[in-house]
């Protein structure tokens, strides 16, 4: 489909204002906010300029819909009189964010197309994720700056890309057994979305339990577990057989698949 059959770009298209988006967003946005057309939720867009997203989001959301925006610039503020609630600050500092959720409360979505460097963006995150309610998305934009040097500095072991991967890992700590984060987000993000650019976490408290061990305690027909079976044509196998080993090698097995696997992370 093209991204000039989408919803959000006709939006974007009939907007009061200049607004500059990329173009492979439309569908994005599609996919990530046609569920909530036409509710009464409550939509933040970090990142104002010429005020034209602003429009863009009412057409596409709807009457019911609260829409919030967020710059640094105090020039913003003349796009309250067309109904949006304005908020002038630096989505990098912490205390603009708990002032904002003081005043606004738990929020449904909020889009982040503001400054795009990895602090603003991961400072972001870790604050708004708590302050969104079931159901809501955080969405954040532009995440190529994790990787274009001039400017951002990046690529990066602090880049965004990377604190993104680390919420991966925090949301697979709710298995049993493994190491918990500092700052973790795990008992709040259920789902990340990765697109080209964009990263979507969607949260939902309730579903967001620590995993366990279930049985169903039916019969069982006392399978033999093939999972470390090594192949018979297999050196290992040769090598086990031959000394009459009891080891599985699945140490050595593991080893040479290292080995194997490290042209897929070039
Ligand atoms: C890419 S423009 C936003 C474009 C707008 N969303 C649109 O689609 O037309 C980025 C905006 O983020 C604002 N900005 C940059 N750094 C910021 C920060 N630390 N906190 C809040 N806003 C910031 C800039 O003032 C600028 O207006």
């Amino acid at each position: 489909m093209s991204y000039k059959n989408s919803l959000s770009y006709k939006s974007f298209i009939n907007s009061k204002y200049s607004c500059i988006k990329h173009t492979n967003y439309f569908p994005i946005y599609d996919q990530l906010f046609k569920q909530y057309r036409g509710k009464n939720i409550i939509f933040v867009e970090i990142g104002i300029f010429s005020g034209g997203s602003l429009f863009m989001w009412r057409n596409f959301f709807g009457k019911k819909a609260k829409i919030i925006g967020i710059d640094l610039n105090p020039a913003s503020k003349q796009f309250e009189k067309y109904g949006f609630q304005i908020f002038i600050g630096d989505q990098s500092k912490k205390s603009f964010w708990d002032s904002f959720f003081k005043k606004v409360g738990k929020v449904d979505i909020i889009l982040d197309d503001g400054g795009h460097t990895n602090y603003q963006q991961i400072i972001t995150t870790n604050k708004c994720i708590p302050m969104i309610k079931d159901k809501g998305k955080l969405v954040i934009e532009d995440v190529h700056t994790s990787f274009i040097k001039q400017n951002w500095y990046n690529p990066s072991k602090y880049s965004f890309i990377n604190y993104s991967k680390k919420i991966i890992e925090d949301i697979n700590t709710r298995f049993p057994g493994l190491k918990e984060f500092d700052y973790s987000l795990k008992k709040y993000v259920y789902k990340i979305d990765f697109y080209e650019s964009i990263v979507s976490f969607e949260i939902n408290r309730k579903l967001c339990k620590n995993n366990k061990f279930i049985d169903n305690k039916k019969k069982s027909i006392s399978p033999k577990e093939y999972r470390n079976k090594l192949d018979e044509k297999s050196f290992f196998f040769q090598i086990k057989k031959y000394f009459n080993l009891k080891s599985n090698f699945t140490y050595p097995v593991f080893l040479l698949n290292v080995l194997k696997l490290k042209k897929y992370f070039k």
